[in-house]
């Protein structure tokens, strides 16, 4: 079977792994408390730093102390993680500041309002965040403020740097979602503000599903309460045994086998290459799709850009609500999956992801195969202008 015909998964995670990460998951099981799986979580803790730590265009540490922080690894995706982080750092009478534009900075919302007082700074999904708001919320009586860097519901890049320094200007612990940028994109850790920082393994890790992974910087450290969180998300906990390179409890081993190559893969490449590849390669899917007739979907002013891992594209008329089928089989039928929207936005976009080990070829059978399902569908699509546009960046 060659490249054209095999199955192609361009969905904003799960994404593709390689065929080690895979095959690292095949091998013999070990205790959760032997030294062979100390080493394996050791391995993904390291790879995991360098990322959360290491990730600039020029290459140089983002941190000012690299052995002040933590990184963690959890049995769980990264819902979990965000519901760690809230509930370690916030309890029921603690304000919660949670940025909405999105699905998932309204989880975040959501997961505050169970288990603290919860303010939103919400606006339409895909819209820009108002700073002026931001400014307005978040006072010397917060306690947390939540955001999402990439709301992959959107496809828009939300500015954490101006939220970091309000955060900080009132001494408010910040939590990032970097759950489908970090491993992809830039990510400035201390330049930013941010107290903790969270992703998941199968976005731009490019790593199975199932576990998740959270840097806790030192002033986050020190305001931790663990006992008021629930009892599996009890981060001091967590903290403790991460240092023997355990977790508390039963680890899902091969998980986090899979975890710890797909980081050291990350290493291999290097972050300010991957960066540049993963810009490169949404570039050429959102120049691809315009050049072809399609409009993109965000509406991103100030400080709010395109995403450089997620791009969500308007579906036009004849593929718009009940229609949207007709797109989504013929894209189907070609081996490719790719996403519709999120709750409300169901029949009004679609998604895809260039997180993870995507080549070029991928990323233009990706704009070729949705022109001509488009075209399929009777909308007027120029396929060749937007393969042109794509290979501009590939
Ligand atoms: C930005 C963002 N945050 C959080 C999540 C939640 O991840 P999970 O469903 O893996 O817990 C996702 C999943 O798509 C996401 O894209």
């Amino acid at each position: 079977m060659d490249d054209e015909e095999e199955f192609l998964l361009l969905n904003p995670g799960p994404v593709p792994v390689t065929s080690d990460v895979l095959e690292s998951m095949a091998e013999p099981m070990v205790s959760h408390r032997s030294t062979e799986f100390e080493t394996v979580y050791e391995r993904a803790q390291d790879g995991l730093e360098y990322v959360f730590t290491e990730s600039s265009l020029s290459g140089a540490s983002t941190v000012d102390d690299p052995d002040a922080g933590e990184t963690l690894v959890f049995n769980g995706t990264a819902t979990m993680a965000m519901e760690a982080a809230v509930t370690n750092l916030a309890g029921p009478a603690d304000e919660v500041v949670s940025l909405v534009n999105g699905k998932f900075g309204r989880r975040f919302a959501r997961i505050a309002e169970r288990h603290a007082e919860s303010t939103r700074v919400e606006t339409d999904w895909g819209e820009s965040i108002p700073m002026d708001a931001v400014a307005d919320a978040v006072t010397d009586d917060t306690e947390v403020v939540t955001m999402v860097m990439n709301e992959t519901s959107t496809g828009l890049l939300n500015p954490v740097s101006g939220v970091g320094r309000i955060a900080r200007d009132h001494d408010v612990t910040f939590v990032v979602d970097g759950v489908t940028s970090i491993g992809g994109d830039a990510f400035h850790v201390d330049d930013w503000g941010v107290d903790v920082a969270i992703t998941d393994a199968q976005k731009a890790l490019a790593a199975p599903p199932g576990t998740s992974a959270m840097y806790v910087g030192p002033r986050a450290i020190d305001r931790i309460d663990g006992e008021s969180a629930p009892f599996y998300e009890d981060l001091d906990w967590h903290i403790r045994k991460a240092d023997q390179h355990q977790t508390p409890f039963t680890s899902a081993v091969p998980l986090f086998r899979s975890l710890a190559v797909a980081v050291e893969q990350i290493e291999s490449e290097g972050m300010p290459a991957r960066i540049r590849r993963h810009r490169r390669q949404a570039a050429a899917f959102r120049d691809g799709f315009q050049a072809m007739g399609l409009d993109l979907f965000p509406d991103c002013r100030g400080a709010t850009v395109y995403s450089n891992t997620v791009t969500a594209v308007s579906l036009p008329d004849e593929v718009y609500g009940d229609d949207a089928d007709d797109l989504f089989d013929g894209v189907d039928e070609r081996n490719v999956s790719i996403s519709g929207g999120q709750a409300h936005l169901g029949g009004q976009i679609f998604r895809v992801s260039n997180m993870g080990q995507l080549t070029s070829p991928q990323v233009e059978r990706g704009v070729r195969v949705v022109g001509e399902a488009m075209a399929d569908a009777g909308v007027d699509v120029d396929v060749e202008a937007g393969l042109a546009a794509a290979r501009e960046y590939l």
